[in-house]
């Protein structure tokens, strides 16, 4: 989601350690080299673990994984290289089950609206049957999120003649989709009707685990314990967990609610306006009133974990990874075998933070089902020596600005959770650039992390810059790694480095060339390691600035290929008009690549004229003739390649 929050008035006490402590040559020399990024082009010369410069003028040249990298495109369609093809699985609207079909004029009502499709696909994963002993590269469940609506779209007549059922089906689009997938005869095809397809939405009970559970400030109205929550909203990335379950994660939680014209200081930390995103819920459903109901706005902003094969256990809000505007929530194991979970906070100047589990994950153990209730949350500081550490935001804990006890307003590790944005300002962690989607390399453990953008870096009201944020006026963003020392993901320190910065070579201004080797692209958002240990990155650049200024020569929103050890770069799919790419999963033979297709036709205020609903874009219509017209449709599309073959070779 484009849709993100600045607030010139945040805390600005808390800044991470500044530049004018740096000391030792080595840091001075890092810190030159991250400024000189910004002066223009001499970090090679700089010699530091920084990223080389680009090597072309924004194309590649010569193929790399198995394909060549195409041009940037405006085109309304989904472009791949040759030798491989997309086919149209799930798009809005579509059953999930045995419901109905979607009308082109999106009359359907909310209660059609809750057995389809919801809008706006986002992170996904592909659970397989296991078939003979085996994971079934043919036939599994795809868990989806739904993360936002564009209500031009979603109704007949648009926001006009506003009421509660238009309330009940932007609500019932929301949340996730779990639905049955089968290949046969080389088509990838939905099974309706099926016992395990679901949907998740902004009205599902869902089950509060963890320290928040029972907390005063989750106790509202309907829920006097503070135990059970109606809904997830904003379901943006994901996470998978060795256990077999899926992790949906709630971003922009905030834009909901109403809030009142002065919030608190702890309301605006999170975002809370008087109008939110102009999502007008509050206006049939009053829970999401933070006027009259101000916990509700306390019981969103957690990472909700969804057991795809069991359709009778409700999702459970995971309250010790924190509350924020969770991106994703990418899971692997400590060498001892906690869960490590890593996860983003998708504001400007927002953190970094992992979890560890207290237990170890064993094989088959029912205790996995609980793993993530107990541990440690630890959020990020990125030193500008190039080193790390994991701060704990532990109750009781002393840190850099401030101890998490009752006098600084945390009076449990409940209250730590709830209020996670404010225990990590005291611990001193280090804003970032928008933090998104985190992947971890499957072979050396190695951590990615993308920045997506911060028009705000470095402006007067707003931080300055530092060594892993260290360009002003961040409009392309940049992909940050690190490496956890004794290679343990349940270390507290690291060593980190900018794996690449991206940018257009052709701008004539230096600060926004970047330094991608191979094809350019901006606003990295999605991203994912696949087996061989390739790097997927998928772009969101905003459409109020998509092919224009300093995006007029990116194109449409993308999808490329990283080798991470080379830093070659391949751009593989473009996307329609006014869509992002964020969602990308595979089949356990590399055969098959889930993507989505996101907000095809979003204009640049994320909300479309009812009256002209294709004014950007036709897609899937325009490439897919089985495709429901009407208007533009969020879409699950399968890539394989013509031979069969594996994408790995
Ligand atoms: Fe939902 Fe930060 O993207
Ligand atoms: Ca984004
Ligand atoms: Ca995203």
């Amino acid at each position: 989601m484009a849709n993100s929050c600045f607030d010139p008035n945040a805390d600005e006490a808390n800044h991470n350690t500044a530049f004018d402590m740096l000391a030792d040559p080595f840091r001075r020399r890092l810190l030159s080299a991250a400024i000189l990024t910004v002066s223009g082009g001499a970090l090679a010369a700089a010699g530091v673990p920084l990223p080389n410069l680009a090597a072309s003028a924004g194309r590649a040249s010569g193929a790399i994984h198995g394909f060549t990298g195409i041009p940037a495109s405006t085109a309304d369609t989904v472009m791949l290289p040759d030798g491989y093809t997309a086919s149209l699985l799930y798009a809005w609207g579509d059953p999930i089950s045995d419901g109905p079909h979607a009308r082109a004029d999106a009359g359907d009502d909310a209660a059609a609206q809750r057995q389809q499709a919801g809008m706006h696909h986002d992170g996904m994963h592909f659970f397989p049957f296991v078939e003979n002993g085996k994971p079934s590269p043919t036939h599994g469940l795809l868990c989806i999120n739904h993360e936002y609506t564009d209500d031009g779209l979603l109704h007949r007549g648009g926001m006009q003649d506003w009421s509660a059922e238009k309330v009940a089906k932007s609500k019932a689009a929301h949340g996730v989709s779990v639905i049955e997938i089968r290949r046969e005869k080389n088509s990838w095809q939905v099974i309706r009707p099926s016992r395990l397809a679901r949907r998740i939405t902004a009205d599902t009970p869902c089950r509060i685990s963890g320290p928040a559970r029972t907390h005063p400030a989750m106790i509202t109205a309907t829920d006097r314990r503070g135990e059970v929550v109606l809904g997830t909203v904003n379901n943006c990335a994901m996470g998978v967990t060795p256990w077999g379950t899926y992790l949906t994660c709630e971003e922009n939680f905030n834009g909901y609610f109403k809030g009142p014209p002065a919030p608190s200081a702890d309301q605006k930390r999170y975002g809370l306006t008087e109008n939110g995103f102009g999502f007008r819920w509050h206006e049939h459903d009053e829970r999401f009133d933070a006027t009259r109901h101000p916990n509700e706005l306390n019981r969103f902003g957690w990472v909700v974990e969804i057991d795809p094969w069991r359709p009778d256990l409700p999702p459970v809000k995971r309250t010790a990874l924190g509350r924020f505007k969770h991106e994703g929530a990418t899971v692997t194991l400590a060498r001892d075998g906690r869960a490590v979970v890593y996860m983003g906070d998708d504001e400007r100047f927002e953190y970094i933070y992992k979890f560890v589990s207290r237990d170890r994950f064993r094989a088959g153990n029912p205790a996995n089902a609980n793993l993530l209730d107990e541990g440690t949350l630890y959020v990020a500081r990125f030193d500008n020596d190039g080193k790390g550490h994991w701060l704990p935001l532990r109750h009781g804990e002393y840190h850099q600005n401030g101890a998490l006890t009752a006098a600084n307003g945390f009076t449990s590790q409940g209250e730590v959770v709830i209020r996670c944005r404010q225990a990590a300002d005291l611990a001193g962690a280090t804003k970032m650039d928008r933090p998104e989607w985190i992947a971890v390399h499957p072979q050396n453990g190695e951590v990615y992390v993308t920045l997506t953008n911060n028009g705000k870096r470095g402006t007067p009201e707003a931080p300055g810059l530092n060594a892993a944020n260290p360009r002003p006026e961040n409009n392309f963003g940049h992909i940050v790694r690190w490496r956890e020392n004794n290679h343990d993901a349940a270390s507290t320190a690291f060593e980190w480095d900018i794996f690449a910065l991206a940018g257009d070579p052709q701008n004539p201004d230096p600060n926004k060339q970047g330094n991608i080797r191979g094809d350019a692209y901006g606003s990295p958002d999605g991203l994912w390691f696949d087996p061989s240990g390739r790097l997927w990155i998928q772009t969101d650049v905003s459409t109020s600035v998509l092919n224009k200024g300093d995006y007029a020569n990116l194109g449409n929103n993308q999808m490329l290929v990283a080798d991470v050890k080379s830093g070659e770069t391949r751009r593989f799919l473009t996307g329609p008009r006014g869509c992002e790419l964020t969602g990308i999963t595979a089949t356990p033979d590399g055969k098959t690549l889930f993507v989505n297709i996101q907000h095809p036709g979003e204009t640049a205020s994320e909300r479309s004229d009812p009256s002209r609903p294709t004014a950007v874009s036709t897609w899937p219509a325009s490439q897919f003739p089985e495709a429901v017209g009407g208007r533009p449709r969020s879409a699950t599309i399968a890539i394989n390649r013509n031979d069969e073959k594996p994408f790995a070779n």
